[in-house]
């Protein structure tokens, strides 16, 4: 089954808006990788999943050539309007069926993306495309967030959980394997040479109308303002007064920290 829930104008602008660039220390440790198990020269990186390009773009200078790959089209419209280099090119395909010659792919990265491939077929597909020594880098967070402002830190970590359970009923099944750091997916990569990072902690500096921005942006908030616009719209301001009473501030523009937690599986195809 392909997940389509990422398909609506609106929802792809949210995500050039709002969602994460992964961070310098998980690209560090992807192109590491790729350098001490393939080695030079990096020709082809292919971005599954890459929905408005934040990836993408951070692989342009390390390679001859970056795709990034998106089974919506109004994704990569979002992503084809943001200012990259010249060696990335974006196509409408899936992640189980790619457009790649066998063995002609140097380094295939999803982020936040890979929980809602099929993981067979995927696999199956990558393990065509890789290179021999060829890498594969799932990277995303898991969406325990930690919010500090002052000292009401705590509470407002709660008032996000409590966001979280409240959509639960909307919420697919595939965000627990993103949740579960893709252990399934990891144990099923038919490649001896793998291993999961996890924990990179990372800290953001974002304000309570970006973190508002964000939870709007996510699969099942989108499925409850489908299900019930009214109801949702109201859910999110009232959710964004409760950030803002609880930090005694009157403006959405106050800013907190947000503290992710990433992860990435790296694995690389056997001569
Ligand atoms: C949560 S978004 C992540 C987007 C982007 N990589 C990021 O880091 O913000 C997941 C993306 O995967 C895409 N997607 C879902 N299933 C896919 C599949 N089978 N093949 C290719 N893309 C897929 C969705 O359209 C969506 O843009």
């Amino acid at each position: 089954m392909t997940h389509r829930l990422f398909e609506e104008k609106h929802h792809a602008s949210l995500y050039q808006r709002y969602r994460f660039i992964p961070p310098d220390a998980v690209k560090e440790l992807v192109l590491q990788y790729l350098d001490k198990k393939k080695g030079q020269p990096h020709m082809l990186a292919v971005d599954l999943g890459c929905g408005t390009g934040q990836n993408t773009r951070l692989l342009a200078p390390h390679f001859q050539q970056v795709v990034g790959i998106d089974i919506s089209e109004c994704q990569l419209e979002e992503a084809r309007a943001v200012p990259g280099l010249p060696n990335i090119t974006y196509r409408v395909g899936a992640a189980e069926e790619l457009p790649f010659a066998d063995g002609s792919v140097d380094l295939l990265t999803a982020a936040s993306a890979a929980h809602w491939f099929h993981p067979e077929r995927f696999l199956k597909e990558a393990g065509r495309i890789l290179r021999p020594r060829g890498c594969m880098a799932l990277l995303g967070y898991t969406d325990n967030l930690g919010i500090h402002y002052g000292s009401c830190g705590d509470r407002l970590s709660r008032i996000y959980t409590e966001m979280r359970e409240f959509l639960s009923p909307y919420t697919s099944s595939q965000v627990a394997v993103a949740n579960s750091r893709l252990q399934e997916l990891f144990d099923s990569i038919p490649f001896p040479d793998k291993e999961r990072v996890e924990g990179i902690e990372v800290k953001n500096q974002m304000s309570v109308r970006n973190l508002m921005g964000f939870i709007e942006s996510f699969s099942y908030y989108q499925a409850y303002l489908r299900a019930q616009p009214e109801a949702a719209r109201a859910f999110l301001q009232k959710t964004q007064a409760r950030f803002l009473e609880e930090m005694g501030a009157s403006s959405p523009d106050t800013v907190m920290e947000v503290q992710l937690k990433y992860f990435c599986v790296l694995a690389c195809k056997p001569h």
